[in-house]
C-alpha cells in the first residue's frame, strides 16, 4: 500500500523514514572530523560526501513534508495518552531535518565557499557574508541537538518493540 492508514505507514512514508533515517545518520558520521581533523577511514571515506547528501536531504524532506501533510488525517493513530508528545516530538524530528541542511548551506555561502552540491556548481565562491555565516553557526549546536532526539527516538521504539510490545514499530517497518 502506497499511502498510509490508521493501521500503519505505507511504503512512501516508509522509503521516507528509513531513507533519510539511514542519510541523516550517514551525516552525523561528520563528528568523527574532530578526531584527528577527520584523518581517519571515517573521514576519508564516508565524509566527504557531506555537503553533496545534506543537499539531497534537504529536497527530500521538502518532499516528505508535503506528503506527509497529505496523509495527515491517515495516519497511525497515536495513543491518546501521550499523542500530543508524540506530536511534538516527530515536530522537532521534522524542525532538525529543515533546520541542518539551511544552516549547513548558510556555513558554505556566508563563508565564502559556494555551494556545489554533486559537483553542480549552485554558488560560485564570493565574499563573505557573516549575518548568513552567524546564522550556520548554529549547524553544530543543532546536530547535537538533532543527535540527541535521534537516540531519544530509536530509545522509544525500541521500547515499544521489546518491552511495551504494542506493535509500534511494526507499523513502520
Ligand atoms: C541533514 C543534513 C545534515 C546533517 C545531519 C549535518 C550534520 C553535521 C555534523 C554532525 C557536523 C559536525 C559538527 C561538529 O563537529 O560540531 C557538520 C558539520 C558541517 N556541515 Fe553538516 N549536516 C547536514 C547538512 C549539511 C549541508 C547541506 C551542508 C552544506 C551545504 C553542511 C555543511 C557542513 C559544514 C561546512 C560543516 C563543518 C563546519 C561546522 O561544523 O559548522 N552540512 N554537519
Ligand atoms: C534505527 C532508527 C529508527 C527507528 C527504529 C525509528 C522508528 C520509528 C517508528 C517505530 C516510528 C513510528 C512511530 C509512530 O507511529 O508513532 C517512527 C516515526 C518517525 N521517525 Fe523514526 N526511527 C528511526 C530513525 C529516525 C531518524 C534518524 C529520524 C529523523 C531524524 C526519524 C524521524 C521520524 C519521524 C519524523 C517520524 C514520524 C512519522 C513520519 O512523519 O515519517 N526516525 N520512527
Amino acid at each position: 500500500m502506497k499511502g498510509d492508514t490508521q493501521e500503519r505507514y505505507g511504503s512512501i512514508s516508509r522509503f521516507f523514514h528509513w531513507g533519510m533515517g539511514l542519510l541523516i545518520i550517514w551525516q552525523i558520521l561528520k563528528f568523527f572530523d574532530r578526531i584527528n581533523d577527520g584523518e581517519h577511514w571515517v573521514g576519508q571515506t564516508l565524509v566527504p560526501w557531506h555537503i553533496s547528501i545534506g543537499s539531497l536531504l534537504l529536497v527530500l524532506v521538502v518532499l516528505r513534508i508535503i506528503w506527509a501533510a497529505k496523509q495527515k488525517n491517515n495516519r497511525p493513530v497515536q495513543d491518546p495518552a501521550t499523542a500530543l508528545l508524540v506530536k511534538i516530538g516527530h515536530f522537532l524530528l521534522y524542525a532538525g531535518m529543515v533546520l541542518m541542511p539551511v544552516t549547513g548551506i548558510m556555513t558554505m555561502i556566508g563563508n565564502g565557499y559556494g555551494w556545489t552540491p554533486f559537483g553542480i556548481q549552485l554558488v560560485a565562491k564570493g565574499d563573505e557574508i557573516p549575518w548568513m555565516a552567524s546564522i550556520g553557526s548554529l549547524h553544530s549546536p543543532i546536530a547535537w541537538l538533532l543527535l540527541i532526539m535521534i537516540v531519544g527516538h530509536i530509545g522509544i521504539a525500541l521500547l515499544h518493540h521489546f518491552v511495551k510490545k504494542d506493535g509500534v514499530l511494526r507499523r513502520m517497518i
